[in-house]
């Protein structure tokens, strides 16, 4: 006799009966870029379908987050001016504290708003913190910044700040300020396992980032696994709420690592350049882009992701309502 495992395969009801993921809306977060003095949204070339956002196209899109019942949605800002300190990010009428305060008057807590709390895009340097005398990165004056970032954050309407600069201590700082502050029902999702990586290339058009040269000092080399291990325990001590791990697709053995080892909810963050290689591929016809769309986010969260931010959110959303 010989074993058929082809049984369960027969039909679509079999397959669907067994599947062993299923993807849900609620589980997703689309990354959103809002930028200033915008009057009608503008395209981001090296990512076909995403825009960076006016204010009245980000209202129009927080409602129809809600209505496809999306998870949340995760805002990047792009200011008009930036400095070398970052100083937009602190302002309660910079660009990103703004449309936090827009997409929260807009959702409520019908979804769960979150915040980029990072510096490069506020930096005319470009880097996720602030730089010392001889142009380093200064971790724990940067941490201090993340601090007073996250609580401006959390005031204008952030439900979740999400630390994305990977400096040393950056969880405990927030966290420690959140509290001090009264915001204790403030939720940190922690980048813990960063990587430095060519996936982010069209990201940097979307928030058009003034970088000279890279982040290898902060981000993690994307030969190692062990230290992502140590990066996430230590955000988990410091107060960590949900750990992320980024990018996703070439990282599964450590979104796997992330699930197995956490006592805290895992997210996976599938980023631009993911994105753009199956749109680019889709646009030429050499795949078929939903299909491979559909096939990562199944990866994803295979591999033991329980929320997946990523800018197929919508699309998915409206590719898993009509499937039946
Ligand atoms: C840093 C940040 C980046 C991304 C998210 N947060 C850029 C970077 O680290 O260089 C990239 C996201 C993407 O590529 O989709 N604020």
């Amino acid at each position: 006799m010989i074993e058929r495992p082809r049984r369960l395969r027969q039909s679509a009801a079999m397959r669907a009966l067994v599947a062993e993921t299923r993807l849900h809306p609620r589980e997703l977060v689309l990354p959103v870029f809002v930028a200033e003095g915008l009057d009608e949204p503008r395209p981001i070339t090296s990512m076909p379908g995403v825009v960076q956002h006016s204010r009245d196209s980000l209202v129009q899109l927080s409602h129809r987050a809600v209505a496809a019942g999306l998870g949340g949605l995760m805002l990047f800002g792009v200011p008009e001016h930036k400095d070398a300190t970052g100083s937009g990010a602190l302002d309660p009428d910079g660009i990103l504290n703004r449309s936090l305060g827009v997409v929260r008057e807009a959702v409520g807590d019908e979804l769960v708003v979150m915040a980029d709390t990072c510096l490069d895009e506020f930096t005319d340097h470009g880097h996720c913190g602030l730089l010392d005398a001889r142009g380093r990165v200064d971790n724990d004056a940067t941490n201090e910044v993340y601090a007073a970032m996250a609580v401006a954050q959390a005031r204008a309407g952030a439900h979740v700040v999400a630390p994305s600069g990977m400096m040393d201590g950056q969880v405990g700082v927030i966290r420690t300020a959140l509290d001090g502050e009264g915001l204790h029902d403030t939720v940190v999702l922690a980048y813990a396992a960063k990587y430095s990586s060519a996936f982010y290339g069209p990201f940097r058009e979307a928030v058009q980032s003034s970088l000279q040269g890279d982040r290898r000092t902060y981000q993690q080399n994307p030969a190692n696994i062990v230290e992502s291990v140590r990066e996430i325990d230590l955000d988990i001590e410091q107060g960590a709420d949900i750990i992320m791990v980024k990018p996703a697709m070439a990282y599964l053995d450590v979104v796997a690592a992330a699930a197995a080892r956490s006592s805290v909810p895992v997210a996976a963050y599938q980023v631009s350049g993911e994105y753009s290689m199956i749109q680019a591929a889709a646009g030429h016809g050499w795949i078929d882009g939903r299909a491979a769309a559909l096939e990562s986010l199944h990866a994803i969260r295979r591999a033991g992701a329980q929320i997946v931010l990523t800018y197929f959110a919508l699309d998915c959303a409206g590719w898993l309502a009509g499937e039946h």
